[in-house]
């Protein structure tokens, strides 16, 4: 085994290096602090592996992207979106009678306990479906309060991937004042989300072999990324011992922000509001290269991929099938084209590195499935359900995990003496 050696103070430290199956290095210096009294500095972790993984592997140079060692461009057009959160949970592909089995226990449980009914009654019809579905998934935890044994658990990983669907379609049923629709058990994980989403007991649903392709195509490119800002959420309230529930719902909420899965519901406002200015997209790109405007091109940077996000290339093309298909001509999908276009030949994003995300063509297919834009990052959740899943029963389960705690440098006020404003 290798070692790295630091000088600090004068003095000499060793500390062991070791590599992952693709050759990454790491510098183990859990032993730092004992050894030299100072600990790193590493705002945004942007240098720190928090965890020993076997789910993911991402080359952002290279733009490459893998669950449990399955290029994400095989997956994306040879399977369904429940066969990947099989892999990525138990860490192998199902055979077809394991297959089988799991679609029928995420039918059997994407119904919710009744009583959970009753929230809905009590959020305002303007609620961000976001918090609900934190909310709502949280609450899970005060229905199934059961420990965690690891035949529960797999009672409460399906639950939780069952029923963060139905909860989605509910409360978008219920924000427009439409019957809600219960799922069938004869439909797939897709087609079942599209019908309570779309459907109306009125008439037979049919559901759309596009739209089912492209939202399985969809769930599978957002099922994992490893230790993004939300799943490192699920991994820190995970060493805690919460229960799965809470932790997976603390992912909803940090997925939520702009810089992460809320970008695809700020890429399409953002668009919306290009169009509506007279699809002058110039004057937005100079824009956003001012950094004092406060203004980015959502849907463009990350902080891992440096060449191109594999997820978007396959996106786009999904992007121009799906709307060809459906006939649809959308103006959105041309000023995003003209903005990539013009972006990757522009020095402030060349050299910085800048492409397209996941986030900036999603968005133009979910609207032309009909979902509603403040419904795109509840699209992003669900499909991330089995990547929070699998790292967090990873962390669990790994002999080196402590609760996470990371330190600080303070640089406050020293010791000062108090003396109370209100003397009376
Ligand atoms: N528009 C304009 N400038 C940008 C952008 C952008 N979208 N993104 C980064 N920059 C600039 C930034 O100003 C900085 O410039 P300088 O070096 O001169 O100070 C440089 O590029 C590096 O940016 P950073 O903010 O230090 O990079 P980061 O790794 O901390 O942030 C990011 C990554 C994704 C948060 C950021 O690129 C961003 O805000 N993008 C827009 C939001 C977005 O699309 N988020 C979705 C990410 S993909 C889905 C997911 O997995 O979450």
């Amino acid at each position: 085994m290798s070692t790295a050696k630091l000088i600090f103070e004068g003095k000499e430290h060793e500390f062991p290096v070791f590599e992952g199956t693709e050759d990454e290095k790491a510098i183990d210096i859990s032993s730092l602090r004992a050894k030299t009294g100072a600990i790193t500095y590493d705002p945004g972790y942007g240098n720190t592996g928090s965890c020993k993984s076997t789910i993911t592997f991402i080359d952002g140079e290279k733009g490459i992207l893998r669950y449990r060692g399955y290029p994400i461009e095989e997956l994306a057009v040879g399977s369904k979106f429940p066969e990947v959160a099989y892999l990525l949970i138990y860490d192998h592909l199902p055979n077809m009678n394991e297959l089988l089995e799991w679609r029928k226990q995420l039918t059997r449980h994407s119904f919710m306990h009744e009583s959970m009914m009753n929230f809905f009654d009590h959020y305002p019809p303007t609620a961000h479906p976001m918090a609900i579905l934190s909310a709502m998934v949280a609450s899970l935890y005060a229905f199934y309060p059961n420990s965690e044994t690891d035949e529960e658990l797999d009672t409460n990983i399906i639950r939780v991937l069952a029923q963060a669907k139905t909860i989605a379609a509910f409360s978008y049923k219920i924000s427009r004042g439409e019957p809600i629709m219960y799922p069938q058990s004869n439909l797939s994980y897709a087609a079942n989300f599209l019908r309570m989403m779309f459907g109306s007991p009125a008439e037979e649903y049919e559901v759309s072999d596009v739209l089912e392709r492209a939202l399985n195509q969809l769930l599978i490119l957002h099922a994992d990324h490893e230790q993004n800002c939300s799943t490192s959420t699920v991994r820190m309230v995970g060493s805690s011992q919460a229960n799965l529930y809470a932790s997976i719902s603390a992912g909803i909420s940090g997925l939520w922000g702009p810089l992460h899965g809320g970008a695809n519901q700020e890429v399409i406002e953002m668009l919306e509001m290009i169009v509506a200015d007279g699809g002058n997209y110039k004057k937005y790109i100079e824009l956003a290269k001012k950094k004092d405007s406060g203004f980015r091109l959502m849907g463009f940077g990350h902080r891992v991929y440096k060449n191109f996000d594999p997820r978007a290339r396959i996106i786009k093309k999904a992007c121009d099938e799906v709307l060809a298909e459906l006939g649809i001509k959308d103006p959105l999908l041309d000023i995003a084209k003209s903005i990539e276009e013009v972006a990757l030949q522009d020095d402030f994003f060349i050299s910085r590195k800048l492409y397209p995300n996941v986030d900036f063509y999603s968005g133009i297919i979910y609207k032309a499935m009909g979902i509603p834009t403040n419904m795109f990052t509840v699209m992003f959740a669900i499909g991330r359900l089995p990547g929070w899943i699998a790292q967090w029963l990873e962390m669990r389960r790994d002999p080196d995990n402590r609760i996470h705690r990371p330190r600080q440098v303070y640089m406050g006020e020293k010791v000062r003496k108090f003396t109370p404003v209100d003397k009376r």
